[in-house]
């Protein structure tokens, strides 16, 4: 195999990881660990991870999954609820226990049902979140049913969002999984505390590869692909070099069997391709000197950790890469997020 080209990056983070827990954290973590040095790990267990005794505990369970050799670190969230305890929050983000709250409209997506259903109901924390310099990390989408589901992300920023800011306008705030330009845009407009994590599939594919000629589960993960002029801007928004964007890769693992269902699970496994397909993507769009800002110091510099000191090196190789292989688990397999394009960048051994 001709390899072309070799880039050597910063050790890459993920900003928004789903790594679930026992035999499905085993299986998955260690396609993580091998690449990324830190990632956000959601919060959205079941029960749902809502207090720093629990992010504690998850923590411990996920350090004694990881496989020998492998350094990395967890950054653990809280599930933001109607009944969340600002001094838990507090305490948890000054000793370091948790890195953020994670915001879920109740409803909104898996294992939301204890998110919030009146965001008034959780200004006390915010307002303490806002004091302390802790970011909110939201899931941006409305769940009024009479909203159309490609529309959600839009109105989530028209109606939540720009409300919010202004009760809370030094709180800092993560855009999760950014799918639309109206994003892309809302972004742009605000001048300090925000940034967005965009996800590899989103740059990837639009609503098509979910629709078009079958219906295909493997693409359904929320928020929802849109349609491809989303898709464009966020592309441009990722591969533009401006700071305010990196990857979150939102890999959530469903064993294929939960997905090929008449009620298919949403989430797109990813971990094992998120560089790869990433590094491919900037290739085309002639962004190769925006990749590192993007995988290893945007999401550093905006939660104010220190950048990574270790390296990753990628090659370009002659030949298009296959897709990964499903991983095998206790029961069935995990199918890997395909790109639908080319990918001949690899992470080197
Ligand atoms: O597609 C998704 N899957 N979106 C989410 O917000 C949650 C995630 C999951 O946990 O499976
Ligand atoms: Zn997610």
């Amino acid at each position: 195999m001709t390899i072309l080209q070799r880039l050597t990056l910063t050790r890459p983070d993920d900003w928004h990881l789903h790594l679930r827990s026992g035999s499905l954290l085993r299986a998955v973590l260690p396609q993580t660990s091998a690449c990324f040095a830190r990632a956000i790990i959601m919060p959205n267990l079941q029960p749902p991870v809502v207090r720093t005794e629990q992010a504690q505990a998850y923590r411990r369970e996920i350090l004694a999954a990881l496989p020998v050799g492998h350094a990395f670190q967890p950054l653990m969230t809280l599930y933001l609820t109607e009944t969340t305890d600002p001094d838990d929050v507090r305490t948890g983000f000054l000793e370091g226990s948790v890195a953020a709250v994670k915001l879920y409209p109740a409803g909104a997506t898996t294992h939301s049902d204890a998110g919030v259903h009146e965001l008034e109901r959780v200004y006390p924390v915010l307002a303490v979140m806002e004091e302390i310099g802790m970011p909110l990390l939201i899931h941006g989408e409305v769940v009024d049913p009479a909203v159309d589901i490609f529309d959600r992300e839009a109105v989530f920023i028209e109606t939540r969002l720009i409300p919010l800011r202004a009760r809370f306008p030094a709180l800092k705030v993560v855009f999760e999984h950014l799918t639309t330009r109206d994003g892309v845009d809302y972004v742009h407009a605000c001048e300090h505390h925000t940034a967005a994590s965009i996800t590899p599939h989103h740059l990837a594919i639009n609503r098509n590869a979910l629709l078009a000629g079958g219906i295909r589960p493997h693409y359904y993960c929320l928020p929802v692909a849109k349609r491809e002029t989303h898709r464009l801007a966020l592309l441009e928004a990722a591969t533009s070099g401006d700071r305010r964007f990196f990857m979150g890769s939102d890999s959530a693992p469903h064993p294929d069997h939960a997905k090929l269902s008449s009620c298919g699970c949403a989430g797109i496994f990813n971990a094992p391709n998120a560089i790869a397909v990433t590094a491919q993507l900037f290739e085309q769009e002639d962004a190769l000197m925006h990749l590192e800002g993007f995988l290893s110091r945007n999401g550093a510099d905006f939660y104010g950790l220190p950048r990574n000191t270790g390296t990753l090196t990628l090659e370009r190789l002659e030949q298009a890469q296959p897709v990964p292989p499903a991983l095998p688990l206790e029961q069935g397999c995990l199918s890997v997020f395909d790109p639908q394009i080319p990918v001949y960048w690899r992470v080197a051994d």
